[in-house]
C-alpha cells in the first residue's frame, strides 16, 4: 500500500475531511473530559521546522504526548537538513526511524519532493504555498460555532498567500463560496484558483468581498520569508484592513478568523480580533485538536 500524506487539503476526500473534523470534535470533548486515548504509543513524530512556529509545534508536539506518543523537534540549523544533505537522503532515512514527519518549509516543491522518497506519513504543517493544517483548525472551529460550512459565504481580504490558497482548497472540498479581496500582483495563484471553479470570486474590492459574509478571514501581509517587503507590502495593502467599516459589509453575525500571529493596526484592527465577532482563540486552540485526528488517521487506518 503506498504511503498517506497529508500536503494540502485534497489529499482526502471531501468525506474524510468531514469524518476528521468530527473526530476532533470528539478528541476535544475527551481532552475536556480528562479522558486517556493513546492509540499512538511508541509512536514518534519528527517535526522539521525551516520557519518559526509557536502553535503548529506546540500543538503538534502536545497532541503527540497526549495520543501516547512522542514528538522530536528538528531544526535545520542543528541537523544534517541545514548542511545540505539532500532532502531525498534525509526523506529515506528519517522515515526508517519514525512513523510520521511534519514539516515546515519554503518552496512547495520541497515537501512534495520529500514526501517522494518517505515510506512514513508526510504532514504539511506550512509551505509558501499551503497551510492545510490551519485550515482543519478554522473550518472545525466554524463547526463549532454555526454547524456546517456547506453553502456558507466566507471573504478572504488580503494576500493571495499560502492561507488564501489553502481557503481555496477548502472551498472546494467542503463546498462553500469564497469571496477574495487581493490587490494586484498579490494575487493567488491561477492554477490553484482554476481547480475551484466557481465556488470562488476574485476582486480587488474589500467591500465588495466581505458584502454579505458569514466569515472574514485575513492573514499577514508579509509572510515568514517576505520580511524585507514589509514597507512595499504596507502601500500595496493599503485598505485591505478589515475593520468595523468592513466587517459592517458581512453578516450581522459572521465570525471572524485569522491564523495568528496578527499584527493589530495593519491587516486587522484591535476593536474586530479582540471583539465579540473573533474567534481566533478558539481557532488557535483547534489546532491541537483537528491535528490530533489527523495523527490518528494517518496513523493508525
Ligand atoms: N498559525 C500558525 O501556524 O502559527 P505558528 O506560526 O505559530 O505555528
Ligand atoms: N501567511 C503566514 C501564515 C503564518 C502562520 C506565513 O506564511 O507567514
Amino acid at each position: 500500500m503506498s504511503t498517506r500524506h497529508f500536503l494540502t487539503l485534497l489529499d482526502f476526500s471531501p468525506d474524510e475531511l468531514r469524518g476528521l473534523i468530527a473526530r476532533a470534535i470528539e478528541l476535544k470533548t475527551w481532552q475536556r473530559e480528562g479522558r486517556i486515548f493513546e492509540p499512538l504509543k511508541n509512536k514518534v513524530l519528527a517535526m522539521v521546522f525551516e520557519k518559526s512556529s509557536t502553535r503548529t509545534r506546540v500543538s503538534f508536539e502536545t497532541g503527540m504526548v497526549q495520543l501516547g506518543g512522542h514528538a522530536m523537534f528538528l531544526s535545520p540549523k542543528d541537523t544534517q537538513i541545514g548542511r545540505g544533505e539532500p532532502i531525498e537522503d534525509s526523506a529515506r532515512v528519517l522515515s526508517r526511524m519514525v512513523d510520521a514527519i511534519m514539516i515546515r518549509t519554503f518552496e512547495h516543491e520541497k515537501i512534495t519532493r520529500f514526501a517522494a522518497f518517505s515510506s512514513a506519513p508526510v504532514i504539511n504543517a506550512l509551505t509558501d504555498d499551503y497551510h492545510p493544517c490551519q485550515l482543519l483548525a478554522d473550518i472545525q472551529t466554524w463547526f463549532e460555532h454555526r454547524g456546517d460550512i456547506r453553502g456558507a459565504t466566507v471573504a478572504f481580504i488580503g494576500d493571495g498567500n499560502n492561507m488564501c490558497h489553502s481557503y481555496i482548497n477548502a472551498a472546494r472540498q467542503f463546498d462553500f463560496r469564497l469571496q477574495i479581496a487581493a490587490p494586484e500582483g498579490y494575487l493567488p495563484n491561477a492554477d490553484i484558483m482554476a481547480t475551484a471553479g466557481n465556488h470562488i470570486t476574485l476582486s480587488h474590492d474589500p467591500m465588495e468581498a466581505a458584502k454579505g459574509a458569514d466569515l472574514v478571514v485575513t492573514d499577514v501581509w508579509a509572510s515568514m520569508g517576505q520580511e524585507e517587503e514589509q514597507r512595499i507590502r504596507e502601500k500595496a495593502f493599503n485598505g485591505y484592513q478589515v475593520n468595523a467599516d468592513l466587517m459592517a459589509q458581512a453578516s450581522k453575525d459572521a465570525l471572524f478568523m485569522h491564523c495568528l500571529p496578527a499584527h493589530r493596526g495593519e491587516e486587522v484592527t484591535a476593536d474586530i480580533i479582540d471583539g465579540p465577532q473573533s474567534v481566533v482563540w478558539d481557532e488557535a486552540e483547534n489546532r491541537l485538536h483537528a491535528q490530533k485526528a489527523l495523527l490518528e488517521i494517518l496513523l493508525t487506518t
